[in-house]
């Protein structure tokens, strides 16, 4: 017998389809009961999810919800392994099992549906594939009734969906059947003995999924457009994979690539994509040195710029990243979003003279689009703007998107929406067209679309240290690697060296800021400190100019979200490996066996940590370096302060 069973078949409208994963540990179920649709999942003998509902409403017809019949199912097994331009894993498997279920209405207007279901072994997948039909050229869909049936007692990490701050907000744990407001994806749970991560996978030309308690079960609630509508499309269409991550252990979650997987490969040739660290004129900004608009304190003038130029040559940093250098920042920005101009500079930055300078000390600009979420404006210039920068040498970009809403087509529309996730990939295909990489910030949410489109290169898209300075607790960055970062990469903005400023105290320990680097995936690392800052403490500062920006494996060692994470990388192409770990307010020693190094050799470990008596809260700046050698078989014992961290690299000698 093959992989998939196809339990008992009573007549079209009775069936049961198991998709099982290669491993044969997990199974997603598919039923069809008198017409109507569900599904559930097991791990071994264990239920994950009870038996859910599936299912679409439609604003013009009836919903495709029952009357259902089986025209027939086909099934295959697919296993790849392919290579990722840069990432946390440089190698990934795509193995899989997969039934397609292909569906008909057994009374008029018989209108067709496929349901696809993929089953891993970390976890499994469905979507909905409406194809081409002579009833049905346009659907508008007004609600998807997935549900995901998880125990109402199990623990989860939420932030909450449809908030003025869209996605930066701070974890919340509470019970599962409390999410009575809808919440962000991925959503990550303790159902006992498991975690599991509800998400999606490549999400085009939809509304994001957000989920909500629907009286005993999860269900999706689909970001709306302003006409309460969740999108409207054109036949055939396939809606974004709903995923299930499944562990056993909360850091399983951090080496799940099936989002992924769920994506295709790249249809062109991205060699020229490039990860890279950039300093900003940026965090001058923060600490209020400097403005985005112009004046006296004008941040992005062509003096400054030049002068951070010369900082990155000095200090080995390759990217710089420049804020506040276009037309529109006077006044109150987050107001006046159609005022920007993306082809035009303030009378104080020469866009050529810097280009030009940059290029002469092996610099590459980071050019900078706040749009305020005022899409119709931006999309007006779009083009132009990405030309501009092509002709002045710029490959980079940095998106912004402020606001709490967008204004598409004249309306509002959640950044979320159908029509938010179609600028957004409007830009990132733009982008590609004319060479350039983007990290977004305000963006969507991640759902592996990276895969196919390398260059965009990372985003922000949860609380990043712009919150610093009051809003940012140290547990959350032990949160992210649990959830936000299931879904790619995150600019967080590390590297504050200036952790004691009074205008933007930073919560955790310096040591901590190098451990980033480690536990924070991004193919594009902000240096986010002043060159000025750096200069003062070259020996941390060694640590940052070395990290790689690109992973060949990634093996979490240590952890539990919202208390701790322990990673250990190894660089691009199987060299060097490195060590970062984070603590929440307590502090924690760990002890870390090596046995992931090369067997025989001897490494030079350098280990930058946290002193004894360090704490993010009055002793910030206490930290010891130390280099000892290590071998495959040795133990680091290494203490973390509270909010602190520590950040080792294990150079072979
Ligand atoms: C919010 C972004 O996250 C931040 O990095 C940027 O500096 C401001 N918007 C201004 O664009
Ligand atoms: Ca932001």
């Amino acid at each position: 017998m093959s992989f998939f069973s196809k339990l008992f078949k009573r007549g079209k409208t009775d069936a049961v389809y198991e998709i099982k994963s290669p491993n044969g540990r997990l199974t997603i179920t598919f039923v069809l009961e008198r017409g109507e649709m569900t599904y559930f999942v097991k791990k071994d003998d264990k239920l994950l999810l009870r038996q859910s509902r599936l299912g679409l409403a439609l604003r013009d017809n009836e919903p495709i919800v029952d009357g259902l019949g089986v025209v027939r199912a086909y099934s295959k097994s697919f296993d790849e392994t392919w290579k990722a331009y840069w990432g946390e894993q440089h190698i990934i498997r795509n193995n899989y099992n997969e039934t397609a279920i292909y569906l008909e209405e057994v009374s008029e207007p018989n209108r067709l549906l496929t349901m696809r279901f993929r089953a891993y072994d970390d976890g499994v997948a469905f979507r909905y594939e409406i194809p081409a039909q002579p009833e049905m050229k346009t659907m508008t869909i007004a609600d998807e009734l997935t549900e995901f049936a998880v125990d109402g007692n199990a623990r989860s990490w939420s932030i909450p969906a449809y908030q003025p701050d869209r996605y930066e907000y701070n974890y919340e744990e509470k019970t599962v059947q409390q999410l009575t407001d809808s919440v962000h994806t991925p959503l990550t749970m303790d159902v006992g003995g498991n975690y599991i991560s509800l998400h999606e996978a490549a999400l085009y030309n939809y509304g994001a999924m957000t989920l909500k308690m629907n009286g005993p079960a999860l269900k999706a609630d689909i970001t709306p457009l302003s006409d309460g509508m969740r999108a409207h499309v054109e036949l055939p269409f396939s809606t974004p994979w709903r995923t299930i991550m499944v562990g056993h252990d909360n850091l399983d979650l951090v080496t799940n690539r099936m989002t992924l997987n769920l994506n295709d490969a790249p249809k062109d040739d991205f060699s020229w994509v490039e990860p890279t660290k950039f300093m900003g004129i940026w965090w001058a900004m923060y600490v209020g040195e400097w403005t985005w608009a112009p004046g006296e304190r004008h941040g992005a003038t062509t003096e400054h710029a030049m002068q951070y130029i010369d900082a990155c040559e000095r200090l080995g940093i390759k990217g710089l990243l420049v804020e506040g250098w276009n037309d529109g920042w006077e006044g109150d920005w987050l107001e006046n979003g159609e005022r920007n101009k993306f082809t035009k500079t303030t009378s104080d930055f020469d866009m050529k003279a810097v280009t030009d300078y940059a290029r002469a000390h092996g610099v590459e600009i980071v050019g900078h689009h706040e749009t305020v979420g005022f899409i119709d404006n931006y999309e007006s210039q779009m083009e132009d703007a990405y030309k501009f920068y092509r002709d002045h040498g710029i490959r980079y970009i940095k998106s912004g998107y402020a606001g709490s809403k967008m204004t598409i087509n004249g309306r509002r529309e959640f950044h979320h929406s159908q029509l938010g996730v179609l600028h957004y990939q409007r830009a990132v295909e733009l982008a590609a067209k004319y060479g350039i990489m983007l990290d977004v910030h305000e963006p969507i949410k991640g759902t592996g679309i990276e895969r196919s489109w390398p260059n965009l290169m990372t985003r922000e898209g949860a609380r990043g240290q712009e919150y610093e300075g009051g809003a940012l607790a140290p547990s959350h960055a032990c949160n992210l690697p649990y959830t936000r970062l299931l879904s790619g990469g995150m600019d967080y903005t590390p590297g504050i060296f200036d952790v004691t400023n009074f205008a933007k105290r930073v919560a955790t320990t310096i040591a901590r800021q190098l451990a980033y680097y480690v536990t924070i995936y991004s193919s594009m690392q902000m240096v986010a400190d002043r060159p000025q800052v750096y200069e003062k403490s070259p020996d941390l500062f060694e640590f940052i100019r070395n990290v790689p920006v690109r992973w060949e494996r990634t093996i979490p060692l240590f952890g539990k979200v919202g208390e701790s994470f322990v990673v250990a990388r190894q660089a691009w192409d199987g060299g060097d490996w490195y060590v970062g770990g984070v603590t929440n307010e307590v502090g924690r020693d760990v002890e870390i066996y090596v046995d992931f190094l090369e067997p025989g050799i001897n490494y030079v470990a350098k280990i930058y940590r946290d002193s004894d008596d360090a704490h993010y809260r009055d002793h910030q700046l206490g930290y010891e370096i130390e280099e000892k050698i290590v071998r495959n078989g040795d133990r680091l014992n290494i203490y973390m302060a509270p909010g602190g961290g520590f950040a080792i690299r294990l150079k072979k000698q």
